[in-house]
């Protein structure tokens, strides 16, 4: 455990220092925006969704800098999709990563554009990626990903019905709809992303999107369960969101036991797809330590 802390600390900075290379520059006239999205992509957060990009890269002998701006592009993508999802209109909170919320510092018309700014800035960086590849092709298929796990039958797909289904009783079908889509799409695009532009084929890809499913569910099962019984300032967002908003969850069907177990079986699971790669050995147990990790976070 005590390994996968530092490797994950040393690559949370790596992350940052990436991050902070595709800022966008600051104006006169829209320095509060700036500021806002400075804010909100540079307090903190575990930088997942970047480290998966770069460790399934690696995983597939990816060794070039190809990587960096579609790592910075899906946290920008991923910040979005959290400044949105804190504003009053959907979940109201008014903390996230230990600091107030963006809306709440900046006021909630700041707080819906710099959602919108990051958004596009998002694809302005992913395009960045060109600059590194010769004839595009790599870039292309990473992007076509980014397109489709973000959008309508991405993220943002899964987030809206998450937010459409509030306060109802929707079934478990669709719980678990939601559960692959607002939260797995972005952990299964990053995997993906990470090893189409280390040129994985078709074929591991679908595997790689299979793992990621399974981890982005479990992943966000365990949000459910943090969100009732975690520790509010190791968390760094505020407790009882989902209750607070009429949520449906694993956790409020299942109960907390059969929960984690869930977790545990998703996460083995998807461990057993990632040692049937065939990998770099070495980025294959980070990878692997990385899932037993997610399984017990307490952030
Ligand atoms: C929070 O994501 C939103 C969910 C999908 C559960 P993270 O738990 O990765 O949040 P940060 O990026 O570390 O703040
Ligand atoms: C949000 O799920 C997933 C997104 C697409 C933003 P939650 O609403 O459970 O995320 P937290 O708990 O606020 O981070
Ligand atoms: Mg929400
Ligand atoms: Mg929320
Ligand atoms: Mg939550």
């Amino acid at each position: 455990m005590m390994k996968i802390l530092t490797e994950l600390d040393k690559r949370t900075d790596f992350v940052n220092s990436i991050i902070k290379g595709y800022l966008p520059a600051h104006c006169e006239y829209n320095d509060e925006l700036i500021n806002a999205i400075e804010y909100s992509l540079m307090c903190g957060g575990k930088r997942l969704r970047p480290i998966l990009i770069d460790s399934f890269y690696r995983l597939f002998g990816g060794l070039g800098e190809v990587v960096r701006p579609f790592m910075a592009a899906m946290e920008m993508l991923h910040t979005y999709s959290l400044v949105h999802d804190d504003l009053p209109a959907i979940d109201n909170d008014d903390l996230r990563r230990g600091m107030p919320t963006t809306h709440v510092k900046y006021g909630e018309a700041v707080g819906v554009l710099c959602g919108d700014a990051l958004l596009h800035l998002a694809y302005e960086t992913a395009m960045k990626a060109f600059d590194c590849d010769a004839d595009g092709t790599d870039v292309i298929r990473a992007l076509r990903i980014f397109g489709d796990k973000t959008g309508l039958s991405g993220m943002l797909g899964g987030q809206s019905a998450d937010v459409i289904a509030t306060g109802k009783d929707i079934s478990d079908d669709c719980m678990q709809y939601i559960y692959r889509l607002k939260t797995g799409a972005l952990i299964e695009g990053s995997m993906m992303i990470g090893a189409a532009l280390a040129k994985a084929s078709e074929s591991e890809l679908s595997n790689v999107c299979k793992a990621g499913e399974l981890i982005g569910i479990a992943f966000q099962i365990r949000d459910d369960i943090l969100d009732i019984y975690g520790d509010e300032s190791a968390l760094g967002k505020p407790l009882n969101s989902d209750e607070r908003n009429h949520k449906k969850t694993y956790l409020s069907v299942f109960g907390l036991e059969r929960a984690q177990e869930i977790i545990d079986s998703y996460s083995r699971e998807a461990t057993d797809i990632i040692r049937s790669l065939d990998g770099d050995s070495a980025e294959e147990e980070f990878i692997i330590g990385l899932f037993e990790y997610l399984c017990y976070r307490d952030r």
